[in-house]
């Protein structure tokens, strides 16, 4: 049994397939457009939160070690978010286990914001099941919406005419998918982002002239990824991601100032993939907010396909399955 002040949770990082990339409302963090995702079997944060009835703060530690005001700013708001819905005002102790480079496009954050909705709803007595889970979860970080389930996960966007926008924007697994696929990230750099995505989106949002037909080109994108994978083609799946993160990226690099988070070695990578698939390959990338490429490909070919990636351009890989839901850890020791 899970002790009512102390929650333990660890959730797994996901990678969108159709990216979401622009706000409709800023507060709720409600997305433009839906969104889909694989989430991957590497890379879990574990959250603990502890209740402190009689804290006069919160304290938020990462690996045991005090966050940095940002990411301590961040957690306390999100704490209130759950106090608000919580009739316990009790301040907390969160600590957060990282094995994910923090910041590097390798949705630390979906993860981090999973791990802690699941466990803060607990710590704080709100009975939410996963669809009122990933709800909260999107107001962390968006891509954490996702992160709550296992597998490969849709967030909708609201329907423009939905009564209650937030109750409308949710994630859910999405059922049915035939392919047995695999992600192959390459590791280029696990340096912290040059501009968060937060920011990064907003800029895109008000200033990138490519923006209005990305956004209506990924609206289409969607339904075509959820039927490709439903019907077990990967190689339509592939291709709708490989176009779908090349348009956000075009329109990040056309925002004003521009925002570059691939780099040179993420182009040379993207290259590598071309080849690889001029050959025969059956692989195609994908990249987020950060300079790594992520490899979408057969799962029984992803071992090879990450050797042939890490000789041609010597950098490390790793390669990720599809992974588990969100979970809570059944005998949570109280964090320190
Ligand atoms: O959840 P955020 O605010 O970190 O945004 C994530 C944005 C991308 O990773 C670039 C795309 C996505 O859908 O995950």
């Amino acid at each position: 049994m899970t002790d009512a002040a102390t929650a333990v949770a660890t959730a797994h990082p996901n990678i969108a397939l159709v990216k979401y990339w622009g706000k409709q409302d800023e507060e709720l963090v409600l997305p433009l457009a839906g969104s889909l995702s694989m989430t991957l079997h590497i890379y879990p944060t574990t959250t603990s939160v502890s209740r402190r009835p009689t804290a006069a703060a919160d304290t938020v530690t990462m690996d045991g070690l005090p966050a940095t005001e940002a990411v301590a700013r961040r957690v306390v708001r999100f704490l209130d978010l759950i106090r608000q819905r919580s009739c316990c005002g009790d301040h907390a102790a969160v600590d957060t286990r990282n094995t994910v480079p923090v910041g590097a496009g390798l949705a630390s954050s979906a993860s981090g914001f999973a791990a802690l909705t699941l466990a803060a709803a607990t710590a704080y007595g709100l009975n939410l099941n996963p669809r009122g889970l990933s709800r909260l979860a999107r107001r962390g970080s968006g891509s954490a919406a996702r992160s709550v389930f296992g597998g490969f996960a849709l967030w909708h966007a609201p329907d423009p005419d939905a009564p209650d926008p937030d109750t409308a924007s949710y994630a859910e697994t999405l059922a049915g998918v035939r392919v047995d696929a695999a992600l192959v990230a390459v590791l280029l750099d696990t340096g912290p982002k040059p501009i968060s995505s937060r920011e990064a989106m907003r800029r895109t949002v008000a200033t990138s002239p490519l923006f209005p037909a990305w956004l209506s080109d990924t609206r289409l994108d969607l339904p075509r990824m959820r039927a490709a994978l439903q019907a077990g083609d990967l190689a339509a799946a592939g291709e709708i991601a490989e176009d779908n993160a090349l348009g956000m990226h075009a329109t990040m690099e056309s925002a004003d100032p521009p925002i570059h988070y691939l780099t040179g070695q993420s182009y040379r990578v993207l290259e590598q993939v071309r080849a690889l698939r001029a050959a025969g390959g059956n692989c195609w990338a994908t990249m987020d907010a950060g300079p790594n490429v992520k490899v979408l490909c057969p799962a029984d070919q992803a071992a090879h396909i990450a050797e042939q990636l890490t000789t041609a351009t010597g950098h490390r890989t790793i390669v990720a399955r599809p992974g588990p839901p969100a979970r809570l850890h059944p005998h949570p020791k109280p964090a320190r």
